[in-house]
């Protein structure tokens, strides 16, 4: 496939079904290579639709045995077989049914979409648009049906049997090997929803009672031998529908709830209706094979895709195009539980960081795109940062914009107004429009302008008049199609900070909406505050209330002022990221030389040192992230032109070595004072010491790798969990040497039969600043523990490698040309896979010339590549575009 060749999908050529799909009777016989699907459709014309029309069934790779009408065998001229489906030429024009059969083969199926083998079990992906893979059918989400699924297999290889809903008859195959299991799920759903696992699994399981007193059977299905690490999930699940239940008032609607991890899977999870399937990565975790950081993310993925139940599942999309209804507003549900299970500032620092890292990065380059696209050539492309991450700001801002009352009862009304529907944005927007009575269709600007605004932002103080006046300006630069850009609507929170505190907040403008927040929503405006007793210090984008880059004009002092002083912790944090950043950015760009950035480094050490020494034991998990100074990717996207990876590089390291060094005999009580007590527990608070006590480590090696060294390796040793071993890992792939060898092979012995944990050996390995990286990266393919054919252990060490900023960068293009050819061959296996990793050229336009041309033209390579997949061909066009 040439990407010029694949259709364009538009937006506004959105038309609805001639068709509607009432029910759906499968019978799926299970086999390893030849699995037969019979599919019973209910079928009748959309009154919506086109009458007359042919009936147009959606398939991929699919073998056809047989098609009946109404029990009655199709002709040969009755229909016809395309690679893209089947279609019935001149079906009747009222109800009827339809009886396909096809045969698919779950062993081939390399891309994990539709029906496909992983570790002997089957399971199946859907969305986007997987279903096709199994049967023909109408794969839109605005086709909703009823699903009764009866699944046959041979006992002994898969004597666990699921799918949607609940589970209405088991029993033996008489006079065989096989038995079967019939689920019926009465919530109408749309094909994308549709799941079903057969296998020998473990699980655990506990029951549930709603809040509306209906019992509800929760299990975690994990494979053989694994149900000892299901159990955080499975805690996380209780813990996640209680805060449904109390915070959005949703209560779950089936008798069963499972969750199946599997080992072989594309992204993170997926929320089949009563059946989420994850990868293992967001299920596994006991402390030994799993990081807090991994504890987290079980969390908030279990969350998630709960969540989805009621924002994706009850109502789900229309189309495509509207995939961020459900996406950013889940995201945002999921993160709003994180924060209320565990610390709302640190999690939202950690939200931001990989906010700027991922969705600003997409929005300063050749993919960037609305957070409601117009058009796209391959849905998959599309499940982005940008769809789901800055989908869930646009939710955070309409919160801020028009206050939490507002917003909970907008929330309540899209809950019943638009049940049981495939709806859109406008639908969605319609409700908080009637809720709060607000005007929302400049703000719904968000979801058709691509890029990320910047705020310009000065102020001045009038002692004579006691005022203070802050001038504010936006500004949003061109994107792909989109050089014109329009104002948005920006909340930008915000306090005048005083010797003592917040100042209070007075003045007549109309800008001003009250509870700290000032609505720029034009151009450029002014505010003046009036009774300002003394200069304040500006505290913008509180709590970053909008996506969106602020320019300021305040000098390093006064940052280092709100570091220590602002009411807002995310500003505090903000404050010191700042300061380092403008460093970072004047040293790598080439503005500034090295003992200037030792000047800074000093001036940084200094108020670390202060805070560390009065603050870091109140909030050890704040304090890890004020330590953790911007990574250099950080430093490469505020430079933005002719970036030079090396330079940032050597600033960042040199910065870092001397706070290390500066800092050396603070961090160093600071860890001893923060030495585990008890055995390993992964609550948040435990968890913020441990990534304290490893943030210094972290320094501490880069400041003096001798005693770095010698730590790391006491730390590996005493370790009694992942996460402190991993941390050791960690900072000795910082220090080249034999003791750095050694720890690696170590760890890889110890780990051997672990591959979740060996993902993470790989990617620390590809994460090396050293020449060397590419050469060992190349050397671990060959290792056992790696796997083309397997998404996490390419994300691992091939999406590790691609993220090692000097190394994939490297001078001589090597780095490109080796990624490139690694995508050419996962194309053919796993084109969803392949077209992610070549994401990883996204920020090409902004490296120095010489590199700018060699990543152009690895990307020109792979774009020449006869019989790419649309999704490969798709990124490659767009990103050279
Ligand atoms: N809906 C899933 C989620 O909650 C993502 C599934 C995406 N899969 C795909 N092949 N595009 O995040
Ligand atoms: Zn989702």
């Amino acid at each position: 496939m040439r990407a010029e060749d694949a259709p364009l999908i538009r937006l506004e050529d959105y038309r609805p079904s001639d068709w509607l799909i009432d029910t759906v009777d499968l019978d799926i016989a299970l086999d390893e290579r030849e699995t037969r699907v019979r599919s019973l459709l209910g079928l009748r014309p959309n009154p919506g639709g086109q009458a007359g029309a042919p009936l147009v069934l959606d398939g991929d790779e699919l073998t056809l045995a047989n098609v009946k009408l109404d029990g009655v065998a199709l002709g040969a001229g009755a229909y016809s077989v395309t690679p893209q489906g089947l279609i019935i030429h001149a079906p009747p024009q009222r109800g009827f049914t339809l009886t396909v059969e096809t045969v698919v083969n779950p062993s081939a199926n390399t891309k994990l979409m539709g029906l496909y083998r992983s570790s002997n079990a089957y399971c199946t992906q859907c969305e986007a648009d997987g279903f096709r893979r199994i049967t023909y059918f109408l794969d839109r989400p605005d086709v909703m049906s009823v699903y009764t699924v009866r699944l046959e297999a041979r006992k002994a290889e898969a004597p666990v049997l699921l799918s949607n809903g609940n589970r209405v008859a088991t029993g033996d195959v008489i006079g065989s090997d096989r038995h079967f299991a019939v689920w019926h799920d009465p919530h109408p759903k749309p094909a994308y929803l549709f799941a079903l696992v057969g296998g020998a699994l473990d699980h655990v399981r506990e029951d549930y009672v709603t809040a509306e007193g209906n019992k509800v059977e929760l299990a975690v299905y994990v494979e053989p031998g694994k149900a000892g690490r299901a159990g955080w999930a499975l805690d996380s699940l209780v813990r996640c529908m209680r805060w449904d239940e109390r915070v959005f008032g949703r209560n779950y609607d089936l008798d069963v709830f499972n969750v199946v991890a599997v080992s072989d899977f594309n992204m993170g999870a997926m929320e089949n209706k009563g059946l989420n399937i994850f990868n293992d990565k967001y299920v596994l975790a006991d402390p030994q094979t799993a990081t807090d950081g991994d504890y987290a993310s079980i969390e908030a993925i279990i969350a998630h895709e709960y969540f989805h139940n009621w924002t994706g599942n009850r109502i789900t999309c229309r189309d495509w195009f509207q995939l961020c209804l459900k996406e950013g507003l889940t995201v945002f549900r999921d993160q709003e539980f994180s924060s209320d299970e565990r610390s709302r500032p640190v999690k939202r620092i950690a939200d931001v960081r990989t906010l700027r890292a991922t969705q600003f990065s997409e929005d300063a380059g050749p993919l960037a795109h609305p957070v409601r696209p117009r058009a796209y050539k391959e849905i998959n492309n599309f499940y982005t940062p940008t769809v789901y991450e800055k989908g869930a700001e646009v939710i955070r801002m309409l919160k801020v914009l028009i206050g939490a009352d507002a917003f909970k009862r907008g929330m309540d009304l899209y809950f019943e107004r638009c049940d049981g529907t495939a709806a859109t944005i406008e639908e969605f927007l319609a409700c908080f429009a009637e809720s709060s009575g607000q005007d929302l269709s400049h703000f719904a600007r968000w979801y058709e302008q691509a890029g990320t605004p910047t705020i310009t932002a000065s102020g001045r103080y009038d002692a004579a008049a006691q005022t203070y006046t802050l001038d504010l300006a936006q500004s949003t630069p061109p994107t792909p199609g989109q050089p014109e850009k329009l104002p948005v609507v920006l909340p930008v929170a915000l306090g005048l900070v005083g010797k003592g505190g917040d100042l209070p907040l007075h003045t007549g403008s109309n800008a001003y909406a009250g509870n700290g927040v000032i609505v720029l929503d034009r151009p450029s405006l002014s505010v003046t505050f009036s009774d300002v007793a003394e200069p304040p210090i500006p505290s913008l984008l509180r709590g970053f209330s909008a996506p969106a880059r602020l320019e300021l004009d305040l000098g390093d002092a006064d940052l280092l002022k709100l570091f220590s002083t602002d009411s807002d912790s995310f500003n505090r944090w903000q404050a010191l990221q700042s300061v380092a950043t403008r460093a970072l950015v004047e040293t790598g760009s080439g503005a500034s030389n090295r003992v200037w950035l030792m000047g800074k480094a000093r001036e940084l050490a200094a108020a670390l040192d202060l805070f560390l020494r009065e603050q870091a034991a109140a909030d050890p998990a704040f304090a890890a992230q004020v330590l953790r100074l911007p990574a250099p990717a950080d430093i490469a996207r505020e430079i933005g032109r002719d970036v030079d990876p090396e330079r940032i590089h050597a600033a960042h390291r040199s910065l870092s070595a001397e706070i290390g060094n500066a800092l050396a005999a603070r961090l160093a009580t600071l860890r001893e004072a923060l030495a585990e007590s008890g055995p390993y527990a992964p609550d948040a608070s435990a968890a913020g010491q441990r990534a304290l006590r490893n943030e210094a480590l972290g320094l501490i090696a880069i400041g003096d790798p001798d005693i770095g060294a010698r730590l790391a390796q006491l730390q590996f040793a005493g370790a009694d969990n992942l996460t402190d071993r991993l941390a050791a890992l960690a900072a000795m792939t910082l220090i080249p040497g034999a003791a750095r060898e050694e720890l690696i092979a170590r760890f890889a012995e110890r780990y051997a039969s672990e591959p979740l944990v060996l993902d993470k050996w790989l990617m620390a390995q590809a994460l090396i600043a050293e020449p060397g990286t590419l050469d060992r990266v190349k050397e671990l393919m060959r290792h056992p523990a790696f796997s083309l054919g397997n998404p996490n252990r390419v994300r691992a060490l091939i999406g590790g490698f691609a993220a090692n900023l000097t190394q994939f960068n490297r001078a001589d293009g090597a780095g490109y040309s080796f990624v490139a050819d690694i995508v050419i061959a996962l194309d053919r296996t796993n084109p969803q896979v392949a077209s992610r990793l070549l994401g990883s050229f996204r920020a090409w336009r902004m490296l120095e010339p010489g590199r700018r041309a060699l990543a152009q033209s690895a990307l020109a390579m792979v774009s020449n590549m006869p019989n790419l997949s649309r999704d490969v061909a798709d990124i490659a066009e767009r990103a050279l575009a």
